[in-house]
């Protein structure tokens, strides 16, 4: 089990302050998933995951090439992308890659300075700054290449009230599927190749002045047959987290080199949405026919009292409600978190959301990686990937 860390020894507010502010983010704007059928994948996370229709650009809005639906719930916005032909880099991306999040757009205050500043410090350019306006005013877009074929986009939009970008219209539906609670993006994971974790790490710190604040070693995530490696960088403000995990060598075939089989390169593994009542939210999602990863044996949750020591004082959950649901415990000093993790969400097992409900801690459930791999593993068993 990794150590828990203190909120001293992280040393968390003076490595935000180390932090570089060339480059300050508001938050994430939105995740576009590049899909093979967007009407299709739309319908699925307004019924399965509660989000709500916002906005759509296609040919009924002059579009030849794509089209895409927005969904939001809460502070959550996704953008589904399908190809409207076989010409499109996006049919080409979801060829090699299958459905999977080409961008993670980052809100900023000046998207050109934003460009201008990780282009100087060694980004491959993917978006030059543009303008875009219609009735309800501008916004600039640019962007930038990270890890694999995955862009960052840098979105300002301080001069625009329309509902998503120009280009878009209202969507009105009426079919609209109660939200289940999911509240913002709590972090976001990258899976890269053999030996590559140090490069991107370097990348995040050197191009975004972000900051590696948690690191966990194959000794500390392992099982008996997998391990792998992860290092957790964030913003200066820590509203972006980014891990960034790289396979280790084991008796058998690690969940993230089965994923980098899968997805044929570097990509985001997982998406972490943060709710404040996890117990609801997985009852709902649970109800609408997400699946999880199955439940820890029951020493797993005989043991929690233990592990969260004094934090059991606060703890609302009852430990029977969270072995019914197969929800995580982890803790670290400053408090407890809970967690889920659903199986992939498309026939490749590539990417999977994690649900979180943080009670003080600010770890990532280090203290669950190995039942939560080995969970894992018996789905990569089932698949014949182990
Ligand atoms: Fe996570």
């Amino acid at each position: 089990m990794a150590k828990n860390l203190t909120n001293t020894e992280y040393g968390l507010e003076k490595i935000f302050k180390d932090a570089q502010d060339f480059l300050p983010l508001l938050g994430t704007d939105y995740i576009e998933f590049y899909v093979g059928n967007a009407k299709q994948a739309a319908h699925f996370y307004k019924t399965a995951f509660g989000f709500q229709s916002l906005a759509y650009a296609g040919l009924e809005t002059g579009w030849k090439d794509r089209v895409s639906y927005v969904l939001k719930q809460d502070k959550i916005k996704l953008v589904l992308t399908t190809a409207l032909n076989s010409e499109s880099e996006v049919g080409n991306h979801v060829q090699k890659h299958g459905d999977g999040v080409k961008i993670i757009a980052l809100w900023v205050e000046d998207s050109q300075k934003s460009y201008d500043e990780t282009i100087k410090r060694g980004a491959k350019s993917y978006l030059k700054p543009v303008k875009e306006s219609d009735e309800h005013g501008e916004v600039v877009k640019s962007g930038i290449y990270t890890y694999g074929e995955t862009v960052h986009l840098f979105i300002e939009r301080k001069n625009y009230n329309g509902e998503f970008l120009p280009g878009f219209r209202k969507w009105d539906s009426s079919y609209n599927p109660s939200e289940v609670g999911l509240k913002y993006v709590d972090h976001m994971v990258g899976n890269v190749g053999w030996g590559e974790m140090n490069t991107w790490v370097k990348w995040y710190e050197d191009v975004m002045g972000f900051v590696n604040f948690l690191s966990f070693d194959d000794k500390q995530i392992h099982t008996e047959y997998s391990a792998l490696m992860s290092k957790v960088m964030s913003n200066g403000n820590g509203r972006i987290k980014f891990p960034i995990n790289e396979p280790a060598k084991a008796k058998k075939r690690s969940q993230i080199e089965e994923y980098l089989d899968f997805y044929e390169g570097s990509g985001v593994q997982h998406i972490a949405i943060a709710t404040d009542n996890i117990i609801e939210t997985v009852k709902k999602l649970k109800s609408r026919g997400v699946e999880f990863l199955s439940a820890p044996p029951n020493e797993y949750y005989n043991e929690i009292p233990e592990r969260l020591g004094s934090h059991m004082k606060i703890m609302k959950e009852n430990i029977q409600d969270l072995q019914d649901l197969a929800i995580l415990v982890d803790a670290d000093e400053e408090g407890y978190l809970l967690q889920i993790f659903t199986k992939p969400v498309e026939d490749r097992p590539t990417l999977f959301f994690e649900i979180i409900q943080r009670m003080g801690a600010r770890g990532f459930g280090a203290g669950n990686f190995k039942a939560l791999f080995e969970s894992i593993e018996r789905e990569q068993a089932n698949r014949g990937t182990l």
